[in-house]
């Protein structure tokens, strides 16, 4: 007899022009952490849906056998019923609800045929303790930065009655005390007996929780490996089929006249107008620099970009921008376009792309001026640059044709940083530009900021993977409460002295 909760054998599943899995095999013991590691596009996801019904029985071949017994999901429903639960890979969350109606929506908290509002939001609070989220219940979601969504997420998955949970790539969004805080909580649901399957690109975290691991390449499972064998070296080689011997790429900055300046930048709560989000951040950029920001979850990092880039974020805004020494302003998208600002987002969801167009339009969207002639969009020349994108980025889909929401995580990724990068800037801000990119395409993304630099863009990065921040940047600042508590050049800058900048407090 195996102790297996799950046994999902020869799953294969057809799209209209690709094969995401081919007669995969996949095996979970009862009580254990699983993880699935593959790279961008490699079917991990669909995997994980074909296991929870989101395709349904039917729309794929091959068999289920949960907990000893076959299984024919036609829903999600379905497999909640049976205690499986799914936290997608993009965030789902509606925005206009708050924490606590999100938590218990379609399984409200009623009493006498009513919803009993004291009682949803006492177990929401309760519910978001236990995951360690400071927020009220009645907040909306909208306020909230995706990591705090993620948080939500669990919370709503708890207070269902779960016994495999799973989770793909839940710390994407997370900053590293979060996602250290996600995973001891992961680790103390299996304390309680849950057994989770984890999807993640982040190998460290992996280490650190997982019993076993799947490596899954181009639609197949290539091997599982018990804990005791787990190395990143394996797990990378697997999933990429060869060795990748360094993660960031050589660079050599010639860095030349300053670009941007911001001075006295400050941005108050779009709702709370006496909230300080960004207080006061003056930062530079010069030619063919990388700069990071360092900041943790809600420092104001994604707020200061967001209100810079046609002031997309917040009430009451103040200071100056100067682009080579001259005032500019970027109260509108279109003005900070106009005026060499690009802004590359962190929530591809909502800014970054648009689903239902294709790959094509997507990439070329920000730029349309470029390719119209006499009114007209120049069909082939569109087509063309988005296929040199799609080759430089290695964008995983059959042809540009393809819409952008049948992508793959970390491909929509490649596909909002190309968008930015044909429009052309003279500065790019680069918000978590590889969350839940793999391995392999990391480093590809990093020859192409490399790249932007050395042919004299000012390049700014914000991320929340200190070493990438460290490998990747030639300056870099931390933000703390809003405030700009440090800059060094990167040289001096090591994860201790960055951190403890980033954590450094008002005085009060
Ligand atoms: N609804 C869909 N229609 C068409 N193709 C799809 C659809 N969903 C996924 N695909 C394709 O199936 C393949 C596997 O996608 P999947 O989302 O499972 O990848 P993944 O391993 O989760 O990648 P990532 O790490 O980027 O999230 C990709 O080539 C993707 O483009
Ligand atoms: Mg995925």
């Amino acid at each position: 007899m195996t102790n297996n909760i799950l046994e999902m054998r020869g799953i294969t599943k057809t799209f209209p022009g690709v094969k995401a899995l081919a007669n995969v095999n996949f095996e979970v013991e009862r009580g254990q952490i699983h993880a699935i590691c593959g790279e961008n596009g490699a079917g991990k996801s669909t995997l994980m849906k074909v296991l929870s019904g989101v395709y349904p029985h039917g729309t794929y071949d091959g068999d289920i056998v949960f907990e000893g017994e076959e299984v024919a999901f036609k829903s999600l429903r379905d497999s909640e019923a049976k205690g499986i639960v799914i936290i997608h890979q993009e965030l789902a969350l509606s925005p206009y609800l708050s924490i606590a109606e999100n938590i218990f929506l379609n399984n409200e908290r009623t009493r006498g045929g009513l919803i009993d509002w004291n009682k949803t939001n006492f177990e929401a609070a309760s519910l978001l303790k236990r995951v360690g989220l400071k927020e009220n219940p009645t907040t909306v979601i909208n306020q909230l930065g995706v990591g705090k969504q993620q948080l939500v997420e669990i919370a709503k998955a708890l207070s269902k009655e779960v016994k495999l949970l799973i989770l793909d790539e839940p710390t994407a969004a997370l900053n590293d005390e979060d996602s250290d805080h996600l995973l001891d909580l992961i680790l103390s649901l299996k304390a309680e007996g849950i057994t989770s399957i984890i999807i993640s690109h982040k190998l460290n975290e992996i280490k650190k929780v997982a019993d076993t691991v799947t490596v899954i390449r181009d639609g197949k499972t290539i091997e599982t490996i018990a804990k005791s064998d787990v190395t990143e070296d394996r797990i990378i080689k697997d999933m990429v089929g060869r060795d990748l011997e360094h993660r960031y790429p050589d660079h050599e900055p010639h860095i030349g006249e300053e670009l941007l300046r911001v001075e006295d930048w400050t941005a108050h709560h779009p709702q709370d107008a006496s909230r300080v989000m960004v207080d006061n951040v003056s930062i530079n950029v010069r030619a063919g620099e990388i700069v990071g920001i360092a900041g943790l979850m809600g420092a104001g990092r994604t707020e200061f970009a967001m209100s810079l880039f046609g002031h997309s974020y917040g009430s009451r805004i103040s200071g100056k921008v100067f682009m080579r020494g001259k005032e500019i302003k970027t109260r509108t998208v279109a003005e900070a376009i106009e005026n060499g600002i690009a802004y590359a987002t962190e929530d591809r969801k909502t800014f970054g792309l648009n689903l239902i167009e294709d790959i094509k339009r997507n990439i070329s969207m920000a730029s349309l001026e470029k390719l119209t002639k006499g009114g007209l969009v120049d069909d082939n020349e569109e087509y063309k640059v988005a296929n040199e994108y799609r080759r430089d980025l290695n964008i995983k889909a059959p042809n540009v044709l393809v819409k952008t929401g049948k992508l793959s995580g970390g491909n929509q990724q490649k596909v909002v940083l190309s968008k930015w990068i044909y429009s052309d800037p003279d500065v790019l801000i680069l918000d978590e530009p590889t969350r839940g990119i793999d391995v392999g395409a990391k480093y590809e993304i990093y020859t192409i900021i490399n790249r932007l630099a050395a042919s004299g863009k000012g390049i700014i990065v914000i991320s929340s993977e200190l070493p990438e921040l460290l490998g990747i940047s030639d300056r870099v600042y931390a933000l703390s409460e809003g405030r700009i508590t440090g800059e060094l050049p990167v040289e001096e800058a090591t994860p201790e002295s960055v951190l403890k900048l980033m954590t450094m407090e008002k005085p009060r």
